[in-house]
C-alpha cells in the first residue's frame, strides 16, 4: 500500500544553532556550554567541546544545496543569543551576525526550505548565566528584548517560530541532574526555572502578535510517552500520573491551555513549593497561547511504583516515579534508548484528546548511531538502520494523521551530522556525513531515501 501524506505536509530536518556553528565567523559571547566545558572537559565525549562542529557558518551554502538535494522541504534551526548580543546589550545587536541569519534564511526560502526557527536551544550567553540563569527575573527582562528585536528583525522572512526547545529538559539537566551548566541539584530551582520559561513563552506569544499577525510561534517538548510496568497496579498508575504532571503537564498546560493544571499545582503544594502565581502571571498565560506545539520524539519511557518515599528535604524524580528498562526491549544499544514507534502514535493520541487537536509538528526524531564509519561502503554511509528507524516513526504519524490528528510534518534529528552536547560525537545522527578533519559532506544513504520520500510524498510499504 502506498502511504500518502497530505501535501503540505512538511518533510524536514532539524539540527540547532549551538551545535553546528561552533565559534563560527563573527564574534559571540561564550555561553552556558563554553563554561561547562571550560571547567570539565572530562565530562565531555573524549573531552571534545563545543567549539568543534560541523562549521556551519563557512559551509551553509554548500549545506543548504544538500538539503535541498535530500528532499527537505523545512529546517528547523534557531538563532545563537549569543551571537546576536555578544555583550547583552539590545542596542547593539551584532550586525555581522543578523546579515549571517538573514542570508541563511534567505537562501532556506530560495532553496523552497520553510525555515522554523527557535529563540532558544539549551544555549544561554554567559552574562546571564552569571546573572543567575533562570532562577534571576532578570532573565525575563532579557528574554523580552531579545524576542522584541527577533520579532522585528526576522518576523517578515520567518513564518514559524520556537521559543524554548525541549525546556524540561533543560529545567531538569540543569537544576536536578547535573547535566547541563549550573550543574545543580535542587527541586525546587527546577520547579522555578519552569514558572520562569512558562512566562518567557507567554511573552513571546505576546511580543510577536504586537507587531505580526501572521507569523506563527510554538513550544517544542520532549515527550517520552510513558507506560506502567502493570496497568492494573494502582502505584504503577500514580508514577505515570506523577511523570506527566512533572514532566508533561509542567509546560504544555501553561502553553497550550494558557494557565497550570490544578493536580500540578496541588502537587506542589503537598511539597510545600509554591510559585507564587500573580494575577499578572494568570492573565499573560492565559492570553498567549501557542500556535502550535512541537513534539521531540525518541523514545517510549517504562514506568513502576518508586521505591523510596517522598522526602521534603532532598526531592528526586525517583520518589515520584522509578524509570525500568523493559527486558527484551528493542533497543539502540549505542543511545541507549528503546525503539518503540507505537509510543510517536500514543503521544500524538495524547496531545490530539488532551489539547483539542492542537496543530502539531513532530520536530525531532532520530537515531544516533556510533562509529558509523563501519558502515561506510563506496564512500557513502549505509545507513539502512536509520532508514528503518524513521519510515517506521513515519508510518506512526501517516496512522495518527489517518485517525485525525493534526500533524503538519517531520523533522528528522538531524539534518546534518552534528556536536550532541556532553556526548559530543559519540553518536552521529545526520541525513549527511560531517568528516571533522576536513569538514567533508556526503549524504548518506538515508538521505537519498528520504528525498524519495519526500518528492512521492510518501512510501510503498
Ligand atoms: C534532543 C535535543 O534532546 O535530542 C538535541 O533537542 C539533541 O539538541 C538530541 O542533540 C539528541 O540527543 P543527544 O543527547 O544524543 O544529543
Amino acid at each position: 500500500m502506498f502511504k500518502k501524506f497530505p501535501n503540505n505536509f512538511i518533510f524536514g530536518a532539524a539540527m540547532s544553532a549551538e551545535q553546528t556553528e561552533g565559534h563560527g565567523t563573527t564574534y559571540k559571547a561564550l555561553t552556558n556550554w563554553d563554561l561547562f566545558y571550560s571547567k570539565y572537559p572530562e565530562r565531555f565525549f573524549n573531552n571534545v567541546g563545543p567549539n568543534i562542529t560541523s562549521d556551519l557558518m563557512n559551509h551553509y551554502s554548500e549545506d543548504i544545496k544538500l538539503f535541498k538535494e535530500i528532499g527537505l522541504t523545512g529546517l528547523r534551526y534557531g538563532f545563537s543569543w549569543s551571537r546576536l548580543f555578544p555583550e547583552g546589550d539590545y542596542t547593539k545587536p551584532n550586525k555581522k551576525a543578523i546579515i549571517y541569519y538573514y542570508d541563511f534564511i534567505k537562501s532556506l526560502k530560495d532553496n523552497g526550505i520553510n525555515p522554523f526557527m527557535s529563540l532558544v536551544h539549551f544555549d544561554m550567553p554567559s552574562y546571564l548565566i552569571k546573572n543567575g540563569g533562570f532562577l534571576n527575573q532578570d532573565y525575563i527582562a532579557h528574554f523580552t528584548k531579545y524576542c522584541q528585536f527577533i520579532f522585528q528583525e526576522f518576523g517578515k522572512q520567518v513564518e514559524y517560530f520556537v521559543t524554548f526547545n525541549e525546556p524540561m529538559v533543560v529545567s531538569e539537566c540543569s537544576y536536578l541532574l547535573k547535566y547541563h551548566w549550573p550543574l545543580e541539584n535542587d527541586f525546587k530551582k527546577m520547579i522555578n526555572s519552569i514558572h520562569i520559561m512558562n512566562l518567557c513563552n507567554a511573552i513571546a506569544v505576546q511580543e510577536l502578535r504586537k507587531i505580526n499577525q501572521t507569523s506563527k510561534i510554538g513550544l517544542v517538548l520532549d515527550l517520552n510517552y510513558p507506560y506502567p510496568k502493570d496497568d492494573t497496579n494502582e502505584s504503577d498508575l500514580e508514577a505515570v500520573n506523577n511523570y506527566r504532571l512533572l514532566k508533561f503537564y509542567s509546560y504544555s498546560h501553561p502553553a497550550m491551555k494558557g494557565c497550570y493544571k490544578k493536580e500540578y499545582l496541588e502537587l506542589l503544594k503537598t511539597l510545600k513549593i509554591d510559585l507564587n502565581l500573580t494575577d499578572n502571571d494568570l492573565e499573560l498565560l492565559k492570553n498567549n497561547i501557542i500556535d502550535f506545539i512541537g513534539v521531540n520524539f525518541y523514545r517510549p519511557t517504562r514506568l513502576q511504583k518508586p521505591k523510596v518515599k517522598i522526602n521534603l528535604k532532598g526531592l528526586k524524580f525517583d520518589q515520584f516515579f522509578e524509570e525500568y528498562i523493559l527486558p527484551n526491549a528493542e533497543m539502540n544499544k549505542d543511545r541507549g534508548w528503546e525503539i518503540y514507534p507505537q509510543a510517536l502514535y500514543d503521544t500524538i493520541m495524547w496531545v490530539k484528546h488532551e489539547y483539542n487537536n492542537f496543530p502539531m509538528f513532530i520536530t525531532e526524531n532520530g537515531m544516533g548511531v556510533s562509529n558509523e564509519e563501519q558502515f561506510i561502503i563506496n564512500n557513502q554511509v549505509n545507513d539502512q538502520y536509520r532508514i528503518d528507524f524513521v519510515k517506521r516513526h513515519l508510518d506512526s504519524i501517516y496512522l495518527a494523521i489517518n485517525d485525525g490528528a493534526n500533524v503538519g510534518g517531520y523533522f528528522m534529528w538531524a539534518a546534518i551530522d552534528n556536536w550532541s552536547w556532553i556526548n559530543a560525537y559519540k553518536n552521529r545522527y545526520g541525513f549527511i556525513r560531517v568528516e571533522l578533519e576536513n569538514q567533508k559532506r556526503t549524504i548518506k544513504k538515508s538521505g537519498l531515501w528520504y528525498k524519495e520520500i519526500s518528492k512521492n510524498r510518501g512510501y510503498d510499504d
